[in-house]
């Protein structure tokens, strides 16, 4: 039987998601939305893609839950997004009753699904969906990390004049301007970072993916990115339904790992069948452990404005 995922949420984010999962052909995808037709609309134009590109896979639109039953994946990228000189915390309380009910929603008919939640802010959206859901925490997870990984790699393979492919790099912590780019672990075809870009211009570059998604929002001047955003969820759920077992950086539950309690955070694990199979631990430096710590203390701020 071919897998599903839900997406919610058909706006930028969603529909290029259902676009790239329908595409790859191992899953029917349904797009649910709250504005009526809109997501029928989008599926079904993706739909009629599907003879021109030879995929099978059934696209659906919807502005209710009952078509997502039994979906072995729900992404959750309902939500308002940030508007240029926003801050993603500023989002916080209209995407916390968004996610709310849509979580209930999710539990109600898809009990099994694996979530990955994309809304912003986006560290405590994945900890809200949690705890609504009550699903374990294997099967709640948030994305960030890839994307912000994928930006960061972006400009060192631009400065380095390098393929992409050859460039390894991960980016821990919250999704916000307390982001941890790891320079130190990061590497071109197996030579250390540092060894390559002298310190000062590899701190510009690592500040400019803390500001990547400021960067978008302000070039677009309406909504904030999503052909970066969607291929991020895209190679999470790629690692899930297919159970690759990669290792990526995503927003998961700590229980102690990093030294941190009880909250979502960034930081590599394993992805399978399972969800989150694993939480993989790097040695930190005191520096990159600070870091860290500073960027989970900015994530618990807004669990305490949620109250949850
Ligand atoms: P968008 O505005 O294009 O789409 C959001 C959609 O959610 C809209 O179509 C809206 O009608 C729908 N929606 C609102 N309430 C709903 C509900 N209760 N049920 C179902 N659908 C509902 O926004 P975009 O660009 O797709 O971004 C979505 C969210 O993802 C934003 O919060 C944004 O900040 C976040 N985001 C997070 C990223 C990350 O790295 N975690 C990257 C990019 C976006
Ligand atoms: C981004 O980083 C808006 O969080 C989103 O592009």
């Amino acid at each position: 039987m071919r897998s599903k995922v839900t997406v919610v949420g058909a706006g930028n984010v969603g529909a290029t998601l259902g676009q790239r999962v329908a595409e790859r052909d191992y899953a029917d995808v349904v797009l649910v939305d709250v504005i009526p037709d809109m997501p029928q609309g989008k599926a079904l134009d993706i739909l009629e893609a599907a003879p021109v590109l030879g995929y099978d896979s059934l696209v659906t639109g919807a502005n209710d839950y009952e078509p997502t039953a039994d979906s072995d994946i729900v992404v959750i990228t309902s939500g308002i997004a940030r508007k240029p000189g926003m801050s993603r915390d500023d989002l916080v309380r209209t995407n916390q009753g968004i996610v709310t009910s849509v979580t209930e929603q999710v539990v109600k008919y898809s009990p099994n699904a694996v979530i990955i939640c994309v809304t912003n802010p986006l560290d405590a959206m994945a900890q809200l969906a949690y705890k609504v859901s009550g699903f374990p925490k294997q099967r709640v997870l948030g994305m960030a990390g890839v994307l912000d990984t994928a930006r960061f790699r972006t400009f060192i393979a631009q400065e380095l004049g390098v393929s992409v492919r050859d460039v390894q790099a991960f980016v821990l912590g919250g999704h916000g301007d307390t982001m941890v780019p790891l320079a130190r672990l990061s590497s071109v075809a197996g030579t250390p970072l540092p060894q390559l870009i002298p310190a000062e211009r590899l701190e510009q570059i690592v500040q400019r993916t803390r500001d990547g998604g400021a960067e978008i929002v302000n070039l677009l001047k309406q909504g904030s990115a999503y052909y970066a955003p969607s291929a991020s969820v895209l190679q999470m759920i790629d690692s899930i339904l297919l159970d690759k077992k990669m290792i990526m950086p995503c927003a998961t539950y700590l229980e102690g790992e990093y030294g941190i309690n009880g909250l979502f955070v960034g930081v590599p694990v394993k992805l399978g069948a399972g969800g989150v199979e694993q939480v993989i631990q790097f040695e930190l430096t005191p520096e990159e452990q600070a870091a860290l710590q500073k960027s989970a203390d900015s994530v618990r701020e807004l669990i305490g404005v949620m109250g949850i």
